[in-house]
């Protein structure tokens, strides 16, 4: 599966196979969203067509529940699966704690709640997500479209008041409108560079009217799995 692929997709691949090698038959699988995540979600299929693993996968997006699907995994919601035996799914940031930052693409509400329903959450990912502090890579946060301006206006004052070293924001947009979740809402981008308490921020970003959840994972994942482009992985 790996034989033409650039450095990078060698890493998340490497990754995604290693984390694949936790999953046991009978298993119910939150499987995450991303370019990483598809990595995974084709290797645990591999598994599922050649060694015959028997699980029940959870999708955090219509992406990858398409995806599962294609590759022969059964897919069930989270409401029929209840609890997870495991999450595994990418990340944008992480730091020294395995706090993360996530929703880069676009799916961290259902990442959240599926990352929270399971025993262990996994992140697969390449080196160039590990950092310090996290913040240099924007933070999302999901709003609902009613009165989004307010939201963000709101979310703007409170940054005021916070230690972070951007208070910029931008609506993420698709094309010139603007990006639509799975939930039917909009993702407002916080250019922050750098989060001086990314646990304080979480619990108050999610007071604002309007805000439905943020991208920060605080004391959610469990274990980090970083894959090289030589193949190798770090745990
Ligand atoms: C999607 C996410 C992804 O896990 C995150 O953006 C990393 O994506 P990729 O594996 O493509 O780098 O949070 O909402």
């Amino acid at each position: 599966m790996s034989a033409d692929l650039s450095p990078i997709d060698k890493a998340k691949f490497a990754a995604a196979r290693r984390a694949v090698d936790l999953i046991e038959d009978g298993m119910r699988v939150g499987m995450g969203t991303g370019s990483t995540a598809a990595w995974m979600v084709r290797c645990l299929g591999e598994r599922v067509r050649e060694e015959g693993l028997r699980l029940q996968g959870v999708p955090t997006s219509t992406r990858t529940a398409d995806l599962a699907r294609q590759v022969g995994i059964d897919v069930v919601s989270l409401d029929e699966a209840k609890w997870l035996d495991i999450t595994i799914d990418g990340a944008d940031e992480f730091d020294p704690e395995l706090n993360l930052i996530k929703g880069g693409g676009g799916a961290l509400l259902q990442e959240k709640i599926v990352a929270t329903a399971s025993d262990q959450m996994v992140v697969i990912t390449d080196a160039s997500k590990e950092v310090h502090h996290l913040g240099g890579f924007p933070l999302p946060v999901e709003v609902i479209p009613f009165g989004w301006q307010t939201s963000r206006a709101l979310i703007e004052e409170l940054l005021e008041s916070m230690d972070v070293l951007g208070r910029q924001t931008t609506l993420r947009l698709n094309g010139s409108q603007p990006y639509v979740t799975d939930e039917g809402n909009y993702i407002v981008d916080l250019h922050l560079n750098r989060i001086g308490n990314a646990r304080q921020l979480a619990l108050v970003l999610n007071q604002v009217p309007g805000v439905v959840e943020n991208g920060l994972f605080i004391d959610i994942c469990d274990m980090v799995i970083i894959g090289g482009s030589d193949g190798k992985v770090e745990i």
